[in-house]
């Protein structure tokens, strides 16, 4: 596998994805697709080792044919309900004349001393500004000159375990994996604009078992959370509601399934039930299946926001991506619960398979290419992947609040 050549591996409920880009000075040309079938993971998280496995090698193996390379190493993506984020302070003296590496990393420590959970492990620690001797607003203080300098982070929490399974599957695929990056963030790399980022947006992927949320103002991240709710909630609904089998549920779901109540149809439905019979319904009906669960979804979002202290703070309102944001009238309900304006984004920032690519449950996998660009022009060395998963995680993080 040639250097210059980045793989993005999405894991995700509902499908593994694996990209190949080539990057150069123009940026990144995708030469090969692979996905396949995901059935090992639940919420977003990897419950079943073998088969998720058994489908990072199917998609591996269709991208390896689509672009005639051997893919020996990958940019991995994680999300999940157990990933959470809030807010913490933390200050210390400056030593010398100015701000110093050591000073800054003094302040962050101070910052990273909170309790957590027994079960939970602080992943990222996010610089999102500095304040010296109370003149706040500073995005890198070093070298500025002071008495007492303070940072306000955004802390990342997680559980290792699932990361330590994400990386096992991998390595049993015969993958190396160079990084991990936070879904939530490789999509909202793909999907949203600098003027977004610098104003106030709140990234809303929804994807097959969970919706990851991004907040940016002042082009850093400020807040990120992991709803572990997707488009497979609105099957099973359609399933159990219409005692349909999941196949079933899921074809009916694309094909006429709408989340607001006033833009369904009059028209009537042939559905398949018990997987004999055929039955005509009001698709009506299917949709006040689904707008509960959708409302509750974007309550919850909303909810998120508003504890984080950010939901009135996003002047450009909410992205919608991932596959479950195609559903019709998804963008009219989220408008209307979040009471925002609400852009619908498919990935942008590289070229190649456009027509394949252009597709919004790809946001993750091309936010993971974009994220591995950076890293291919500015490499770092890559080591035991277990002894150092959480110091380049949260490495990373800092790399890309610093504007990497
Ligand atoms: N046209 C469509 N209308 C409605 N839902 C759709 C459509 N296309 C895809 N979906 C839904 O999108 C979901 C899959 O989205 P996506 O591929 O982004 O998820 P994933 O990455 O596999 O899962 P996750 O990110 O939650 O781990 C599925 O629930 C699928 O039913
Ligand atoms: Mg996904």
């Amino acid at each position: 596998m040639s250097d210059s050549l980045v793989v993005g591996l999405d894991v995700g409920t509902t499908k593994v994805c694996a990209l190949v880009a080539q990057a150069s000075e123009q940026g990144l040309n995708i030469l090969g697709l692979g996905t396949a079938e995901s059935r090992g993971l639940r919420k977003g998280i990897v419950v079943n080792i073998e088969s998720t496995v058994e489908s990072i090698h199917r998609a591996i193996k269709e991208a390896e044919a689509a672009c005639g390379v051997s893919i020996k190493s990958v940019f991995v993506g994680i999300a999940g309900g157990h990933i959470k984020s809030f807010e913490s302070f933390g200050a210390t003296g400056i030593k010398g004349a100015e701000v110093s590496e050591a000073d800054i990393e003094r302040a962050l420590d101070a910052a990273k001393a909170v309790y957590v959970p027994l079960d939970r492990e602080v992943l990222h620690v996010i610089p999102v500004e500095y304040t010296i001797d109370g003149e706040g607003g500073i995005t890198n203080p070093l070298g500025m000159s002071g008495v007492r300098l303070e940072a306000r982070v955004q802390i990342v929490t997680g559980s290792v375990t699932a990361v330590q399974n994400l990386v096992r599957c991998c390595e049993k695929a015969g993958l190396e994996v160079l990084d991990i990056v936070l879904e939530p963030l490789a999509s909202a790399l793909a999907t949203l604009t600098e003027s977004e980022k610098e104003e106030g947006v709140v990234l809303v992927d929804i994807g097959g078992g969970t919706t990851d949320i991004a907040f940016y103002r002042d082009g850093v991240l400020q807040h990120t959370s992991v709803v572990a709710i997707g488009g497979n909630h609105i099957t099973n609904d359609i399933a159990i509601g219409l005692r349909l089998p999941v196949d079933e549920a899921e074809r009916i779901k694309k094909s006429y399934g709408v989340a607001v109540l006033d833009m369904e149809s009059r028209e009537s439905v042939d559905i398949m039930v018990a997987g004999r019979e055929q039955k005509s319904i009001p698709i009506g009906y299917i949709t006040e299946i689904i707008n509960p669960r959708c409302e509750e979804l974007f309550e919850i979002v909303k909810k998120e926001l508003t504890e984080a202290g950010v939901y009135d703070k996003a002047a450009y309102g909410v992205v919608l991506t991932g596959g479950a944001s195609q559903l019709r009238g998804m963008q009219k309900l989220a408008e209307a619960v979040l009471g925002m304006p609400v852009r619908m984004a498919s990935p942008k920032g590289v070229s190649g398979l456009e027509d394949l690519i252009n597709d919004p449950k790809y946001s993750t996998g091309v936010g993971l290419l974009l994220y591995g660009l950076d890293e291919v022009q500015q490499p770092v060395g890559y080591g035991d992947i277990f002894g150092n998963i959480l110091k380049r995680m949260k490495d990373w993080v800092m790399g890309f609040i610093g504007g990497k």
